[in-house]
């Protein structure tokens, strides 16, 4: 009751302005629609920032009100619908466009809510044939953590947050009325722990006010809707204990749910019916804070399923700071098909060329070749490549030492010779590979040759003889014929290699599947992130697909690969990649456990600023055309 008889008190200094009139009045406010951004889970400076301008906002207008909307809705994605949830904000002020948030101009958000077409005492019926009930809270408490109202988003069905700014002047001589009158009691014999807190709470209050904080009236009030009473009773009972649980008193004012939802504020409709009123300085409206999506909705992106929130995913490399993707999932968590699904949408959405290292030449299958409209190329053993290495030095790709370090890692030189190895690459003449064998043999570096003999000899010759491949188009290509897997390394990053060229032409990606037969080749790794990292300002994306993201996780340059993409979607994983959970995306145990039973293309996807569970929702075209696994 502190705060009404505050009010109150207020009434008989006449410094409040109570208008006595029944008649309801509606508000009208210049509207603007509001980005969110995620909130939780930046980094403790990036919150601050985001609620001081808030309260900056806050103390910039005299009046604002603050309206969230959930619109329950369908994502249609080819024939098939999926429901979801969209959330969107808004603000809404009477002064002009505040400046704050990249704010857009919009017409009155409120004008399209349903109407009232029956009013019981504790609930209304709209026009839409759903029941609605109104909430206010009332009474905050000291502490409330900073971007609270998130917690409601997913159950309300509207929220608004009214901010209305009291006057200095009559803030401070308000403040300090009821701080004397509060402390008068302390002189008392029945001081009550009660009184000790409002006290110190009012000193509190006046100091801050006396600085630059300003006073706020402040409304919540939390709309939920339902098609029976038992979901409406269902919804209030949620939101009634997430507000009790923040020391959040809440009511469901009745004989007026037709006016809280009408949004019309009428000063005797709060006081008669003993909702008290709220006041809070605008330091600690900060906690108010709103625009928080931790939804990944890219503009022109591609869609991928749905969120635990029940938003759509829809993802945009080209939103991020880098167009590196990792996919991470074991054995059957969906990994390829993620990959099939990404590709094809991306390719619908906008011109890319698409090229691709397959391991198990699932890609190369006449059914995904054809629906990803690519060239599959599918190599066989004994087929001549000409992947020459030493062409690729010679023609810029890749350059002379890290070339000597490829080569020493692909035929395990040891490292003692892999000084004198590069020497040898740097100072050679050679225009192929095997006229750099010509020459160890010359200098009599028998040492060496032990380790790269191979190089002239089948099957490895068949790699570097011979003319390469056009690669022009969309190409994939399939490498699982390839038995020896030191082979198949070889071949795919020779291949990377030639691929490199038309990354240089830009508006390529590049997906590497099974990746993880290269992370006991860290040069091969180090190519992987150069070629990633080269293509970056052409516009090109890399993928980076594996299982067993430990392994790759061992060496510094697994490790650049994993931390540094700016997009990662674990799938399913095994408990041995815990730690590179944790340490690589930050992941709580909660996240892990969450990932350590997930189910065929659920996972999370960390992109940017954002990181959410993702279930990759598939057509049942895309099932039947992607799939492995023989039941299907
Ligand atoms: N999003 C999804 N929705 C429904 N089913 C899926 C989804 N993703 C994958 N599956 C099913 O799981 C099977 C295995 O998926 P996928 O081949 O993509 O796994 P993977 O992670 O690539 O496994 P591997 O590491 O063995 O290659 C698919 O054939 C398909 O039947
Ligand atoms: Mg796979």
């Amino acid at each position: 009751m502190q705060y009404l008889s505050i009010f109150l008190k207020l009434v008989e200094m006449g410094l409040f302005n109570l208008k006595m009139n029944n008649k309801a009045k509606v508000e009208t406010y210049k509207w603007y629609e509001v980005e969110p951004s995620p909130f939780q889970l930046l980094a403790q400076e990036d919150q601050d920032r985001l609620t001081n301008n808030f309260t900056q906002l806050l103390n910039s207008v005299n009046e604002a009100v603050i309206y969230v909307k959930n619109v329950f809705d369908f994502y249609e994605y080819e024939n098939s619908q999926y429901p979801v949830i969209i959330t969107k904000f808004y603000f809404g002020a009477r002064e002009n466009t505040p400046g704050f948030f990249n704010m857009r101009d919009i017409t009155d958000p409120l004008k399209d809510r349903p109407t009232v077409t029956y009013e019981y005492p504790d609930k209304i019926v709209l026009s839409d044939g759903s029941l609605a009930k109104v909430l206010v809270t009332y009474n905050y408490p000291d502490y409330l953590p900073d971007g609270f109202l998130f917690e409601y988003y997913g159950i309300a069905d509207e929220i608004f947050v009214k901010f209305k700014q009291v006057d200095q002047y009559k803030a401070i001589k308000m403040v300090s009325a009821a701080r004397l009158r509060a402390e008068s009691l302390l002189t008392g014999n029945r001081v009550t722990p009660e009184t000790e807190r409002k006290v110190q709470k009012l000193r509190d209050l006046s100091t801050t006010i006396g600085g630059s904080a300003r006073l706020f009236e402040v409304y919540l009030y939390i709309v939920i809707k339902g098609k029976t009473n038992g979901e409406l009773l269902e919804k209030e009972k949620r939101i009634k204990e997430m507000a009790n649980a923040r020391l959040l008193s809440i009511e469901d004012p009745k004989y007026i749910q037709r006016e809280l939802y009408e949004f019309k504020t009428s000063v005797s409709a709060f006081t008669s019916f003993s909702i008290e009123k709220n006041f809070i300085d605008s330091i600690s409206a900060g906690a108010f804070y709103p625009f928080i999506s931790e939804d990944l909705i890219d503009e022109n992106g591609v869609f991928l399923g749905k969120s635990n929130s029940n938003s759509p995913v829809v993802f945009n490399p080209y939103s991020r700071n880098n167009y590196n993707i990792v996919i991470l999932g074991e054995s059957g968590s969906g990994k390829s098909m993620t990959t099939k699904v990404f590709l094809r949408r991306l390719r619908k959405k906008m011109n890319i060329g698409i090229n691709g290292i397959d391991p198990e030449n699932e890609y190369v299958k006449d059914v995904v070749a054809k629906e990803l409209n690519i060239t599959q190329v599918v190599i066989k053993p004994g087929q001549k490549l000409g992947l020459d290495l030493m062409k690729f030095v010679r023609e810029g790709f890749i350059d002379a030492t890290d070339a000597a370090e490829l080569i020493a890692d692909l035929y395990y030189v040891p490292q003692e010779l892999r000084p004198r190895l590069r020497r040898l690459f740097v100072s050679s003449d050679a225009d192929t590979i095997f006229q750099l064998i010509d020459e160890l043999k010359e200098n009599k570096a028998e040492d060496l040759l032990k380790y790269l003999d191979a190089v002239e000899s089948p099957p490895d010759s068949y790699v570097y003889d011979g003319i390469p491949i056009d690669i022009s188009g969309n190409i994939v290509f399939g490498i699982k014929e390839l038995r020896n897997q030191r082979l198949k390394v070889v071949v795919s990053s020779l291949l990377t290699l030639l691929l490199q060229k038309k990354m240089l032409s830009g508006r390529q990606l590049l997906f590497v599947d099974e990746a993880w037969i290269f992370s006991e080749y860290p040069a091969v790794l180090n190519l992987l992130q150069e070629v990633a990292r080269r293509g970056r300002k052409y516009g090109d994306i890399f993928m980076y697909i594996t299982q067993r993201p430990w392994d790759v996780y061992n060496t510094p340059e697994g490790r650049t690969i994993l931390e540094q993409a700016a997009t990662a979607i674990l799938l399913r994983q095994r408990a041995a990649a815990t730690e590179v959970l944790q340490k690589a995306y930050n992941l709580s145990q909660a996240e892990i456990d969450y990932l350590l039973s997930a189910n065929p293309g659920q996972g999370i996807i960390r992109a940017g600023n954002h990181k959410l569970t993702l279930q990759i929702l598939v057509t049942q075209e895309e099932l039947e055309k992607f799939s492995t696994s023989p039941a299907i």
